[in-house]
């Protein structure tokens, strides 16, 4: 059963995961974990989890035992060493080394122990530099990397390949699908290692608590970019374990891109920050224009409901009440 293009949902259609199916969800105290297992958990799914500190997924014989034992219907990928520009570039040996052992042990594991369905989440910053806009799914592997981020890149390549390769030689149902940039609640919000949406949330809030008259930011504000709430990415996530059993990876984000000036705009509202925003041209900008083809997705019958705004203000709020403070 191979459906790489289908058409929009029918109820007639067999669900993919079967009712009250028992899913272990990997990485599931990280920001897409942590809405898998709401979204799953919702759905009626039987969820399983093990943190890292019972089970290091780098194991990879541990890690097969877990699922041995386990047996669960269905697995979701969402561990992996995740950062921004900068633990990126200080920690390219880690992103490399630990998210291609995460993957050889789950999706092997997974394997060996009769698993049947298996997502894996890549991610939208492994499509080439230079690639189309919006990207579609076969601009993979087209063109040079973005170097800021290569290592991470092509271990989450080898992960996709990984999978398309358990369909090819083993008929494995296992399928991947490509995120944009993620936030939402169980965000990063460490200046040192968060991506730029919950950067861009501290810094405006410490600015107004502190009163300072200005912020600087990284680059020239003038890269576009996507966001996608994580919460509308784990509907998405939970659609593709029923409905998708195709071999090319599915994007997942809300198709729509802003500058990222016009993002800072929005968080210094969101945070009431009134002071000057200044940008630090000296430093690099990344990938010029970054947006998905979200048009297989779009096909499954998904839609993304949160507003960026909305969601903006709900990941603030959450971040406030995680420290006990209030807007
Ligand atoms: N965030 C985004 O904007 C974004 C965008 C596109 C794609 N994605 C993809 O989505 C996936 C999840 O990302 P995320 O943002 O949710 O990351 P995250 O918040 O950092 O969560 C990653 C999770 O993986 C776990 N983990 C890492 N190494 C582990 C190990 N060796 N053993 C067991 N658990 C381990 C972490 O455990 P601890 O809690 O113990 O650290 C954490 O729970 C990644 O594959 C990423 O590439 C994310």
């Amino acid at each position: 059963m191979t459906t790489d293009l289908p058409g929009p949902p029918q109820e007639s259609v067999p669900s993919l995961l079967r009712p009250g199916a028992r899913v272990f969800v990997a990485g599931h105290r990280g920001l897409v974990g942590s809405a898998v297992v709401r979204r799953l958990t919702a759905e009626g799914h039987e969820v399983m989890t093990r943190g890292r500190d019972q089970l290091d997924l780098r194991d990879a014989e541990r890690t097969a035992a877990f699922l041995r034992d386990a047996r669960p219907d269905a697995v979701v990928l969402a561990a992996a060493k995740v950062g921004g520009i900068m633990a990126n570039s200080t920690y390219p040996v880690q992103f490399l080394e630990d998210n291609l052992r995460i993957q050889l042990s789950v999706i092997a594991g997974a394997h060996a122990a009769g698993v049947e369905r298996l997502l894996f989440l890549g991610s939208s910053c492994i499509y080439p530099r230079r690639a189309p806009q919006p990207i579609p799914e076969s601009a993979l592997l087209t063109g040079p990397l973005e170097p800021t981020n290569e290592a991470y890149a092509l271990a989450k390549i080898a992960g996709i390949v990984q999978i398309q390769s358990y369909r090819r030689q083993y008929g494995a149902s296992y399928i991947s699908a490509m995120p944009t940039n993620l936030y939402g609640p169980g965000d990063n919000f460490d200046l040192e290692t968060s991506h730029v949406l919950p950067a861009l949330i501290r810094r405006f809030h410490e600015a107004r608590l502190s009163g300072a008259s200005a912020v600087t930011l990284w680059g020239s504000g003038s890269p576009r970019r996507e966001f996608l709430h994580v919460d509308d990415l784990a509907a998405a996530c939970v659609l593709l374990l029923e409905r998708y059993d195709g071999e090319a990876p599915v994007n997942v984000g809300s198709g729509e891109d802003l500058a990222i000036h016009e993002l800072a705009s929005t968080v210094a509202d969101v945070t009431s920050y009134q002071g000057k925003v200044e940008w630090d041209t000296a430093k690099p900008d990344g990938t010029p224009r970054k947006l998905l083809d979200v048009s297989r997705l779009a096909s499954l019958g998904f839609a993304p409901r949160i507003e960026l705004r909305d969601g903006i203000a709900g990941t603030y709020a959450w971040w406030l009440q995680q420290q006990g403070t209030r807007v």
